[in-house]
């Protein structure tokens, strides 16, 4: 048994930035999967969507955001995170982070942010760190951590459930009161108690066959949040990032937006330009768009990818503003300055998950959730790209500032330790391996970009049979990190297909054939499930 008076799951930016904020009133315990700076976070590229030039505004911003988000942003809490943007970059400033700078454009010369575009984003806005923006702020806040003597943090260290009182039996309101920690090294099963618990275990990328996301991202604090009792909503909303690198050795390469953003523009294989009939901003168009109308070109041609194209501007130029990308690409014997980038859509963010309010708060008390695991109304039907790492960030403060407002004791209900199961072997370890696959593929093949009820249906059976049988393992062997994941991705993707098949209609990121319109019933309603309704 840990006991301390934070504990937060996960180390990404909404993890390290409330860990920041909370250690001088207390011990906090930050418990993260594998090593510490692994996390979306880490490869975040284009960067951070903040309105700070004076062509911008507030207004700009959010009339950006509500107009991506497809009529289902929350409008008080856009405008809530984009006014307190601005505040919170300059404390990351202050925490040591390094944006990219250029020469000042007014008179009195000097430096200035450099400032990306991106699509959807109807101004230049976009504070970066040439194309390796995340790994820069990890780096950032990591090391204003460890100059922290009140926070400890364990990695390589699984959450497998938060603990509630609902659980252990106890009545009157559900509160969580810890967690339970799988320590991989050594298959040992910790209890960590803690009045306040934040879930920053970010999103679930994995869930599909092809992702930009690295291997963490498996959906564990949505599906630990499910399981606790939480409300979850709008699933369905997976975006699809149109520009993933194309090659079979890449795992799970990214070309940011952002080159689109310096005048990339998208071409079929043989060269020519698509993007013109879908919409006006063309290859810059809000991310759903472009992605559809990739898939739409692919099917009609036959062809594995299409192509994205900056062979235009100056070699310079692109060496220097997206070196990470070059040199990645460059080792995959493809040179960006003269050649087309192969390129295909792939899962990117999930822009449902735990209900909160702006301040992280759930429907269960002491629990907090921040980041990509959390659903708090700012991205609606669709994110803007670049306001992710802006609403972990904004959110994460505000969850901090709440919660140090009030007295968090630590509840005097006793916690049972961990009770293990029995038995493994290695005939069910390859059964785990191929369930993950099965998972993955099937959630490719009928919960994609274009989705139909009959697809879905499909692949709600499907999912219904592997659940039983990975309740089966779960309850019957010793836990191992590989079947934790697995039972998470199940569930996180049983409520991607819930939710869509909740949803009579096509908006922002939720295409259904069957219902090829926005349906004005559901213009103001998030799809919300429960465990057991
Ligand atoms: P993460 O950064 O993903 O951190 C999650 C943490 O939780 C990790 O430390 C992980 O190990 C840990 N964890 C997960 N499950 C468990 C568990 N069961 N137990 C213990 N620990 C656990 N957004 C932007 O705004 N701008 C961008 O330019 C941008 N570029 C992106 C590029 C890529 C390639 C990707 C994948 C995403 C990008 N995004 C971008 C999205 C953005 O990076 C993420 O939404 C954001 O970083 C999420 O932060 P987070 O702190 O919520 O989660
Ligand atoms: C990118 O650089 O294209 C990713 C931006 C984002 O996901 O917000």
């Amino acid at each position: 048994m840990k006991q301390f008076d934070f504990l937060i799951l996960g180390s990404g930016i909404a993890g390290l930035s409330f860990a920041l904020q909370v250690a001088p009133r207390g011990r906090v315990a930050i418990v993260t999967k594998k090593d510490r700076a692994e996390s979306n976070t880490n490869y975040a590229q284009g960067g951070i969507a903040a309105v700070t030039s004076k062509e911008d505004s507030f207004e700009f911003h959010v009339r950006d955001t509500l107009a991506a988000g497809a009529g289902l942003c929350k409008e008080s809490v856009v405008r809530s995170i984009v006014e307190e943007g601005p505040a919170r970059i300059q404390e990351l400033i202050e925490l040591g982070m390094k944006f990219s700078e250029r020469e000042a454009q007014s008179e009195d010369g000097g430096r200035e942010l450099d400032l990306g575009r991106e699509g959807g984003h109807s101004k230049r806005r976009i504070l970066h760190a040439k194309d390796v923006t995340g790994r820069e702020i990890e780096r950032a806040l990591l090391n204003a951590v460890s100059r922290q003597p009140n926070i400890e943090i364990f990695e390589n260290h699984i959450a497998i459930d938060l603990i509630t009182s609902q659980k252990l039996g106890y009545v009157g309101e559900n509160r969580c009161l810890g967690a339970y920690v799988f320590e991989k090294k050594n298959g040992r099963v910790w209890t960590f108690a803690a009045p306040v618990t934040l879930l920053a275990t970010g999103g679930c990328g994995k869930v599909y066959l092809y992702t930009t996301n690295p291997d963490i991202a498996t959906g564990d604090g949505v599906a630990m949040a499910f399981r606790a009792g939480a409300s979850i909503a709008n699933m369905e909303f997976v975006q699809f990032h149109p520009t993933c690198l194309y090659h079979p050795k890449a795992k799970s390469f990214l070309i940011s937006e952002a080159v689109r953003g310096e005048g990339g523009i998208l071409k079929t294989l043989e060269g020519r330009e698509f993007m013109d009939g879908h919409h006006q901003m063309k290859s810059l168009a809000p991310r759903d768009i472009v992605a559809r109308a990739i898939d739409s070109e692919m099917k009609k041609t036959g062809a594995d990818c299409v192509c994205l194209d900056i062979t235009h501007k100056p070699a310079r130029f692109i060496i220097e503003r997206f070196p990470n990308i070059y040199q990645t690409c460059l080792g995959y014997g493809i040179d960006i300055t003269k050649e087309p980038i192969p390129v295909v859509p792939a899962a990117h963010y999930q822009c449902g998950g735990v209900v909160t309010n702006v301040d992280g708060e759930t429907d269960i008390a002491g629990l907090y959730a921040v980041g990509e695991v959390a659903c708090t109304g700012l991205h609606g039907a669709n994110r803007l790209a670049s306001n992710s790492l802006l609403e972990a960030l904004v959110c994460a403060h505000r969850a901090a500032g709440k919660i140090l407002a009030t007295r968090c004791e630590q509840s005097d209900l006793k916690i049972p330790l961990w009770q293990s199961g029995s038995a493994t072997n290695a005939d069910e370890l390859v059964v785990v391996s191929h369930n993950w696959d099965e998972i993955r593929r099937l959630m490719w093949d009928y919960v994609g970009i274009v989705r139909t009820n009959k697809r879905l249906q499909r692949a709600q059976s499907r999912l219904a049979n592997l659940q039983a049988e990975i309740h089966e393992y779960y309850w019957n062997f010793i836990v191992t990190a590989d079947l934790l994941e697995l039972r998470n991705i199940a569930t996180v993707a049983e409520l991607i297909v819930r939710c869509a098949l909740m949803r009579p209609e096509s908006r922002g990121l939720n295409y259904n054939l069957d219902f090829p319109n926005p349906n004005p019933d559901w213009s103001q309603r998030d799809s919300v499930v429960r465990r057991g309704n």
